[in-house]
């Protein structure tokens, strides 16, 4: 076997040219959805103040800035809902007149060229902020299940053209299969949040969709940050259940996830590099701590790497005018 000085792996890093015949790891836009949030109202576009450059929109001006991001090239959008009113049962989640179900109607009606996700979930609807039904402090399954399952059907109704269930009830994957396909929407794909962690990192997204919990937390649903191995238990269960995309969130520090589901089950997979990933990098950029930039790239590469064939991210128009600027 061949060794220094006869081997020698700098000669591949010699110059950009030869740098980039050997890179194993490219950034496309399509890989990217990008997150959006809407709420009741009109011309509206706040900036949410832990996350610079993510505003929340009204419907017009949410269809403004879908159009902008398919004119990026971006082939996709996930649409968060901050109703106007929550109730204990967060009706407004599967209310065929709620703001998903208007936004995406306008979006469909408005923008060419542009996949339209829904974020299926009660917590941004429910007073509370948890994402089902209470009976005390617990978060009742299967009642919940049944909302959930009614809300994906009002989002393909409006003309969703993916599903995702974002709640990690169990079985929620296969009662949405079924409703949508007993519905005649046998084609709509559903993109399963299967591995979404207990994670801190959710911060500033709660601003955002205003659904904190008002008391307790997420983990009797969402998953203990230590466990891999329930990791492909969850997502192999989402599988059986019907999904065609699955979903480990957050995305950077759960690479290793990343890698073991795509290893195992070679399926679609998604990664969300959640809100509070895309806080800490503009932060500490705009800190001049670091070169926002470069590390937003960096981050990226990093999920496609660990085997994500795509990512939602919140950096997905930076990063698209990023390949446009430096596509040869
Ligand atoms: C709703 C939902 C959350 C996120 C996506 N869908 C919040 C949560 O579980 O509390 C987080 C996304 C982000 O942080 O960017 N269940
Ligand atoms: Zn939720």
């Amino acid at each position: 076997m061949a060794t220094y000085p006869t081997k020698r792996l700098r000669r591949l890093r010699h110059n950009p040219l030869i740098r980039d015949m050997v890179c194993e790891t490219e950034l496309s836009k399509n890989d990217f959805i990008y997150p959006l949030f809407v709420m009741t109202g009109e011309k509206i576009r706040n900036e949410v103040k832990s996350m610079p450059g993510v505003y929340q929109f009204s419907v017009d001006t949410l269809v403004e800035e879908c159009k902008e991001v398919a004119s990026l090239g971006i082939p996709a959008v996930i649409l968060f809902g901050i109703p106007k009113k929550k109730d204990e049962k967060g009706s407004g989640a599967y209310d065929s007149h709620g703001i998903i179900q208007r936004a995406v109607k306008a979006i469909k009606a408005g923008v060419k060229n542009l996949i339209v996700i829904t974020d299926v979930c009660l917590c941004e609807y429910t007073s509370h902020g948890h994402c089902g039904l209470l009976k005390g402090e617990e978060i009742l399954n299967d009642e919940t299940v049944e909302l959930l399952a009614r809300e994906a059907l009002t989002h393909a109704q409006a003309g969703a053209d993916i599903i995702a269930p974002s709640d990690m009830m169990d079985g929620r994957v296969a009662a949405i299969r079924k409703i949508l396909d007993e519905n005649a929407f046998e084609k709509i794909p559903i993109m399963s949040y299967a591995a979404k962690y207990a994670s801190g990192y959710y911060g500033p997204f709660r601003d955002a969709a205003g659904s904190s919990p008002a008391f307790g937390d997420r983990r009797s649903h969402q998953m203990d940050v230590a466990n891999a191995l329930e990791a492909l238990r969850e997502v192999e269960t989402d599988i059986e259940e019907g999904a065609d995309i699955v979903m480990v969130k957050p995305a950077g520090p759960y690479l290793d996830i990343i890698r073991r589901v795509k290893d195992k089950f070679g399926m679609p997979t998604a990664a969300y590099q959640v809100s509070g990933e895309y806080a800490m990098i503009k932060a500490a950029g705009q800190n001049g701590w670091i070169d926002e930039e470069r590390v937003m790239i960096e981050s990226l590469i990093a999920i496609k790497r660990a085997g994500a064939d795509m990512f939602l991210t919140y950096f997905a128009k930076d990063a698209a005018r990023w390949i446009d600027k430096n596509r040869k």
